[in-house]
């Protein structure tokens, strides 16, 4: 699948819920989701079927993303089929860790190949606070549980928020001494909940830099994150920069929410409905989304676009 701009799609991100169990502050509102029924989220069927239309069109990558994916009923089934798909090379999953204690192996016997785990502090009481319900002993448990699994490249993601947790910015980089991780610090964006912040919180990914200049830039690859490592690190460290649109040029995602829209950019306010399609009908719309991506989106200029929140486009 090629854009109108001639970059190749070959990535899907596919939400496969919008709940969570946790409520992290920036993200979520106290009362969590607005509670909708579940004949309005996609089934594992149809979760399935969109994968194997968006395979047969190129796509090589899916991740699967939230709310919380390990929430969802009928995940591990979904992995399975997925991960049996002919074409599809890596089978991907972001999660908070929470549950992965308990999800970690099935999740590897289903066939996932990388996981994500998100993790902002390093702190028991910072990580309740920002939570509002979690853990951080369930999260590190996870992931001690994910590599045991045999998950390894294990990439952490954290979030960069002003204030809170840049005092502990050191303390993530000196992870990457013990483990091969690739810890990513990632630019808060104003959506949701975190919309209204004060521009304190929003701390661009270059302070990480300015504030440990040691960090030695590493060859780009195909993603993302710009990458770094310290000196006799056995483990990276990624940046992430969502508001600053350099990535936009060699972004190679579509999206689907958990209710089945086709979004062509994260924050693309023209979605897709992709419920009720399928076969030629649904392969035509998947490419007529990849066709509507835009160059790169607005996000440092106007603010994003979309209506949707972070939990329900899956980060
Ligand atoms: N800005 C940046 N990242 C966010 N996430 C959720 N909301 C935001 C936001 N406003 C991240 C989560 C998780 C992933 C699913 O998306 O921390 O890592
Ligand atoms: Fe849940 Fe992730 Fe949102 Fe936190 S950031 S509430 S873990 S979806």
């Amino acid at each position: 699948m090629r854009d109108s701009f001639g970059r190749t799609i070959d990535y899907l991100r596919l939400s496969v819920t919008e709940r969570c169990d946790l409520r992290c502050r920036y993200c979520m509102e106290e009362g969590g989701v607005p509670k909708r029924s579940h004949e309005e989220m996609l089934r594992i069927e149809e979760l399935a079927e969109i994968s194997e239309a968006a395979v047969s069109l190129g796509v090589r990558k899916i991740r699967l993303t939230g709310g919380e994916p390990l929430v969802r009923r009928g995940l591990l089934t979904l992995c399975e089929r997925l991960s049996a798909l002919p074409g599809l090379e890596e089978l991907c999953l972001t999660t908070n860790g929470s549950r992965l204690r308990d999800f970690a192996a099935p999740l590897r016997a289903a066939g996932v190949s990388r996981l994500n785990i998100s993790l902002d502090t390093l702190q028991e009481e910072k990580f309740a606070f920002l939570t509002r319900r979690g853990r951080l002993a369930d999260t590190l448990a996870g992931i001690a549980a994910a590599e045991e699994a045999g998950f390894d490249r294990l990439k952490i993601n954290c979030v960069l928020l002003g204030g809170i947790n840049d005092d502990e910015i050191g303390d993530f980089l000196r992870l990457t001494y013990d483990h091969p991780w690739e810890v990513r610090f990632i630019e808060l964006m104003p959506m949701g909940p975190c919309a209204h912040w004060g521009k304190e919180r929003f701390l661009p990914v270059r302070t990480v830099l300015e504030r440990f200049p040691d960090l030695q830039p590493l060859p780009e690859d195909e993603g993302v994150a710009r990458r770094h490592q310290l000196p006799g690190a056995v483990g990276s460290i990624g940046l992430i920069s969502p508001m600053s649109c350099d990535f936009c040029p060699r972004c190679r995602r579509l999206r689907v929410t958990a209710d089945g829209h086709l979004l062509p950019c994260l924050h693309a306010k023209t979605e897709r409905n992709l419920r009720g399609l399928h076969g030629e009908e649904l392969r035509a719309a998947l490419l007529a989304g990849a066709m509507a991506k835009p160059l790169g989106h607005h996000l440092c200029a106007g603010g994003s676009e979309t209506m949707r929140d972070m939990n329900e486009i899956g980060g």
